[in-house]
């Protein structure tokens, strides 16, 4: 394999999302391969105590990798070899074909999560469409979650329960860049920008989280779930990505490679995701979504807001930068 031309594609890979923006892979040349793994200092202990999003966003940045290296040109392949006392999850070693994708580097360069209106709904030929790639991967596919109504209460519940723990919050906290002024502005996290705040909510937001501790027995939880709005009424779908009944860690990072292959394809469908991970972080509101979708709660693998963008979101942060103004194009 041409370990230097994989390298100097890093930047467009970088572009794979990941909970919190906190970009957790790490990746390691050897003579062979290129190892990929996590960085626990970009973990996110306390509201993803199981690990479950840093291994969907592990396997987003290895599909990732595969469909920069084949709109390259480059001949590779995954080969899952999790190795939980080191960090590792698989490597990425040299085949005798491209990676077959649809997608190229130009759809991993536009995707972005879109937080604000998502007009419409989900096609039925879209769903068809995400149906088709979640389900080989074994589970129940994508579900359409009924009862919207029902819907924007458990939100607002889950929101309350996660602004209730001290620890969820605090982590929020370092993710955060509010002001751009903020050293990792354009490195890491969640922006104001990204987050669709305005200036005057995102000063708000600051002054709040830094007096949480006093504020918390007071009622800031409640406070802040209010104030951070009621996705739903941006519009849009909420799809939910179901596991199947046991899956183990190394499967957890092949659904990651789905759930980016489900982005990819709602953004070739000119459509956009808005991850509500919090319904499915709160064991009450995990539980109720079970209930609402008849399935098992542990099979909720992720949940998301989908629609038509009414205008682009902003891009988001990387550490790794891309330095050029559009990816490169495959031969
Ligand atoms: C596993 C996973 C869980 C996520 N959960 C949420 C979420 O609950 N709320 C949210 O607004 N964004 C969520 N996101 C979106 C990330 O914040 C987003 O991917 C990251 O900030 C990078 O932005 P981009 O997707 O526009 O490139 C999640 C992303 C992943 C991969």
């Amino acid at each position: 394999m041409d370990l230097d031309a994989f390298r100097a594609l890093e930047p467009w890979c970088w572009r794979a999302p990941s909970a919190h923006n906190t970009q957790p892979w790490r990746l390691r040349y050897e003579p062979d391969a290129v190892r990929i793994g996590w960085d626990p200092a970009y973990t996110l202990p306390a509201a993803d105590p199981t690990g479950r999003d840093l291994r969907l966003s592990l396997g987003a940045f290895v599909e990732t990798c595969l469909i920069v290296a084949a709109d390259a040109g480059l001949r590779l392949e995954y080969l899952a070899d999790h190795d939980e006392r080191h960090r590792w999850v698989g490597l990425l070693r040299p085949a005798p074909h491209r990676y077959p994708t649809p997608f190229r580097t130009t759809d991993v360069w536009e995707r972005r999560t879109h937080r604000g209106t998502l007009a419409g709904g989900v096609e039925p030929d879209v769903l068809a469409a995400l149906d088709a790639v979640a389900r080989p991967a074994g589970g129940g596919g994508v579900r359409t979650v009924p009862r919207a109504d029902r819907l924007g209460a458990l939100l607002r519940a889950a929101d309350r329960g996660s602004y209730a723990d001290p620890a969820v919050v605090a982590e929020l906290r370092r993710w955060l860049r509010l002001d751009p002024t903020h050293p990792d502005y354009h490195a890491d996290g969640l922006t104001d920008r990204c987050l669709a705040l305005s200036r005057p909510a995102a000063a708000g937001l600051r002054v709040a989280l830094a007096g949480y501790p006093l504020l918390r027995p007071l009622g800031l939880p409640r406070l802040l779930a209010a104030a951070g709005g009621d996705p739903l009424a941006h519009g849009g779908t909420v799809l939910v990505l179901l596991a199947p009944e046991h899956l183990d860690r190394s499967g957890q990072v092949e659904f990651g490679r789905v759930l980016l292959r489900s982005w990819l394809t709602l953004h070739t469908a000119g459509l956009a995701a808005h991850p509500l991970s919090q319904l499915i972080d709160v064991a009450a509101t995990r539980a109720a979504l079970g209930t609402l979708l008849d399935v098992a709660p542990q099979r909720l693998l992720h949940v998301t807001r989908v629609g038509r963008p009414t205008r682009p979101a902003p891009r988001s942060a990387r550490r790794v930068p891309a330095c050029a103004a559009a990816p490169p194009t495959g031969s």
